[in-house]
């Protein structure tokens, strides 16, 4: 597979000065180890300055959610890609379960949220996943498949040659139940068929990562799949050595 792992920690909606402070001098042992695939925290916005500062250069920083606008304006308590970018970010999560579920953002929002981000220069993570529900009436494909599709019909293939996409199952996020390797493999094989139906080279070069419930003991299984390039790590990214096994799974399979 000649694609890099990348291992996002989200953050989600944890931590603080002083306990950011701990995980980042934690993580940032031993950069050398991990040359072989990317790490990317994504911490609450209020910290990516502080968080940019103590990364060391060993670790990209990315954003949990951005502003749909493309310019500064009257928006209160939005964040606009532009001033991610000028913290440090390279990448950005749009349309996490918990910003669809809680928050209301439907298919053309996140589709916005994506082009948004791209139009500062970053990376969008694309999150997309069925519920337990969906799943179980045998709904996954159709509801993944309108989720891509959403953004592939207002940026184009061609977007993904700089986005990666995180196949993001509800009913494992932050449940402690994962997707077995094989839901996995075949999950993020079908995302894949739906941008290879339109650009085989993207397809082949975009990132796929897994999310749901990864931890030290479960990575190493899911990562091995050929179409899992990486993983989104919740609660497992806020425990140094949790993620750096994480991270040490991936490094061990990278073929750089
Ligand atoms: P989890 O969260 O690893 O805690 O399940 C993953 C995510 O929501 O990105």
């Amino acid at each position: 597979m000649s694609r890099r792992y990348l291992i996002a920690g989200n953050w989600k909606m944890n931590g603080s000065l002083s306990a950011n402070a701990v995980l980042l001098s934690e993580l940032s042992l031993q950069q050398d180890q991990y040359s072989g695939m990317d790490r990317l925290v994504c911490p609450p916005a209020p910290y990516l300055e502080s968080v940019e500062r103590q990364l060391g250069g060993g670790i990209l920083l990315g954003a949990q959610n951005l502003s749909d606008q493309t310019k500064a304006g009257a928006f209160t308590g939005e964040v606009l890609g532009d001033m991610l970018v000028e913290l440090g970010c390279r990448y950005v999560i749009v349309g996490h379960s918990e910003r669809r579920a809680l928050y209301g953002e439907d298919d053309a929002t996140v589709a916005r949220k994506f082009a948004a981000a791209q139009a500062a220069g970053l990376i969008p993570i694309l999150c997309v996943g069925e519920t337990l529900e969906e799943r179980e009436s045998g709904a996954t494909e159709a509801v993944l498949g309108r989720q891509l599709g959403a953004v592939l019909a207002a940026s184009g293939v061609g977007a993904f040659a700089k986005a990666v996409i995180a196949y993001e199952p509800v009913w494992a996020i932050g449940t402690g139940r994962t997707a077995t390797t094989e839901q996995a493999q075949t999950t993020h094989a079908f995302l894949r068929g739906q941008l290879a139906a339109q650009d085989a080279k993207i397809a082949n070069s975009t990132q796929l990562l897994y999310g749901g419930s990864v931890k030290a003991d479960n990575a190493a299984s899911l990562l091995s799949c050929d179409d899992v390039d990486g993983g989104l790590i919740g609660g497992a990214s806020l425990k140094a050595a949790e993620f750096l096994a994480i991270c040490a799974a991936a490094q061990a399979l990278s073929k750089n």
